[in-house]
């Protein structure tokens, strides 16, 4: 007979362990590991598994079934693109961020366009009363929403709520708030967060339910993270923003009916998100007249073009080990171009400090970014500016090589939008023209 043994899991990143330790070999994070007692084995969750054991279907039946119901759009188009289209029927989605980044404004102001564009919607707060979010609601200028409120944090009083209810779009607000009887731990511990979660979107799936699970985003390692339900959802969406910045990026980290990748942009203002239809606008409205060390890159995130500005400087540094700090970008990715800046072009970064910033506090991942670092990096170094109205894109592998990343006339077509003249990329790939855009192509980065 199986025994449940005690693991111990580490509620940022859900990596399990048989012993106790204090820093998370997985994240590198401290203090995050947990003792988790595992799911209960006599809870609903054993009970509804067993009912279905063994059957299959074919299939070639499910084709020959009738086409999947059509996505639901909100109407919000930030929100939809990142969603795939739309909600997909009977789906599971997490939205995750840090606490106050505007999570509960933005599935708020979903639920009532889902719920307008007539899906039946229960939005479940396990932290504010229902008089608080219909507050909210009232700011947000949604009271005529047909939107129902709950105010639980109970697992079993919740899926009672939704048996009788039966609701096509359920939004949990947040996962780390509800409780289940069945297991014996404090809610937000990792049992509680994963038995919710599993409950829920079970109990959601098998009734043809969509379900949305808020989850914010820990670091203390009080309450479990995201990424414990990471797997159990069909959509991963974070919701990102800086401080000191208005707008917040909802980004598709995993998404089993759309790209993943894809964005979507916001503006938080007094009423409100507001969808930023043009973002590269909006990530250089704040760029002053060139300088050396600023650089504009042509990104592509998911679909869109993204415009960004890059920031380097180098300085002489006065530490026998020079500083390497980079906002919005990968450090170990730096380390790289530096490296290919060093030994593929001879220009030494030795004994000078380097900084790196994408303004705006915009993250990017693509490797197409390269070529514009290297290119912010030279310029700072030289105390050089770049041409005026250029943009800048491509990757650099390891010999030095230039490679044109995805999208190159996705990405001119966006630069000549807005005005910009010039672009410096990588040669190869499909012949582009983009009239009245000036190109400047090299194939490797000593033409630079
Ligand atoms: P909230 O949605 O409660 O964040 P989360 O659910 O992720 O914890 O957003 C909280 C912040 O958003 C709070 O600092 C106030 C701000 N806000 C606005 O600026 N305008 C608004 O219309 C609303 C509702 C919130
Ligand atoms: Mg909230």
């Amino acid at each position: 007979m199986a025994k449940s043994s005690t693991t111990f899991t580490c509620s940022a990143c859900a990596s399990s362990y048989t012993k106790w330790s204090g820093r998370c070999d997985g994240c590198g994070e401290w203090n995050t590991i947990v003792e988790d007692k595992g799911l209960s084995k006599s809870g609903p969750s054993g009970k509804s598994l067993g009912a279905r054991r063994g059957s299959t279907v074919q299939l070639t039946d499910l084709a020959t079934k009738e086409a999947p119901p059509p996505r639901t759009r909100s109407g919000i188009d930030e929100l939809d693109r990142v969603l795939g289209g739309g909600l997909v029927p009977a789906s599971a989605i997490l939205v995750g961020g840090d606490p106050g980044i505007g999570k509960s404004t933005l599935l708020l102001q979903g639920a009532a366009q889902f719920a307008r564009s007539g899906l039946k919607t229960i939005y479940v707060s396990g932290e504010e009363a229902s008089a608080q979010v219909r507050m909210r609601a009232q700011r947000l200028g949604l009271t005529d929403a047909p939107v129902q409120l709950a105010s639980e944090t109970n697992l079993r009083d919740i899926l009672t709520t939704l048996e009788n209810e039966k609701p096509q779009l359920v939004i949990i607000d947040s996962i780390q708030t509800m409780w289940s009887d069945t297991v014996d731990s404090a809610p937000g511990s990792v049992s509680q967060v994963r038995s919710a979660a599993h409950e829920l979107t079970t109990f959601a799936k098998r009734n043809g339910m969509s379900v949305i699970l808020v989850g914010h985003v820990t670091k203390e390692g009080q309450i479990a993270g995201p990424r414990v339900v990471e797997h159990m959802v069909d959509t991963v969406l974070y919701f990102e923003g800086e401080r000191g910045h208005q707008f917040r990026i909802l980004r598709a980290v995993k998404n089993r009916f759309g790209p993943a990748d894809e964005i979507g942009v916001f503006e938080m203002t007094g009423s409100g998100l507001a969808e930023v239809t043009n973002p590269s606008a909006l990530f250089l409205s704040e760029r002053g007249t060139p300088s050396a060390g600023s650089v504009v890159f042509a990104g592509v995130e998911g679909t869109r073009p993204v415009l960004v500005e890059l920031q380097a400087l180098v300085a002489p540094s006065p530490h026998s080990q020079p500083r390497r700090s980079v906002v919005g970008w990968d450090g170990s990715r730096l380390a790289m171009i530096l490296a290919v800046l060093e030994s593929r072009c001879g220009i030494p970064f030795a004994g000078l400090d380097v900084y790196l910033n994408v303004a705006g506090g915009m993250k990017i991942s693509e490797p197409a970014a390269d070529l514009a670092v290297a290119a912010a990096l030279l310029s700072a170094r030289e105390d050089a500016p770049l041409p005026e109205g250029a943009v800048v894109f491509g990757e650099i592998s390891l010999s030095g090589a230039l490679r044109p990343g995805p999208q190159t006339e996705n990405r001119l077509k966006e630069a000549q939008k807005l005005g910009f003249t010039a672009a410096i990329a990588p040669s190869g790939g499909k012949p582009i023209e983009v009239t009245g855009m000036s190109l400047r192509q090299m194939g490797d980065l000593t033409q630079f």
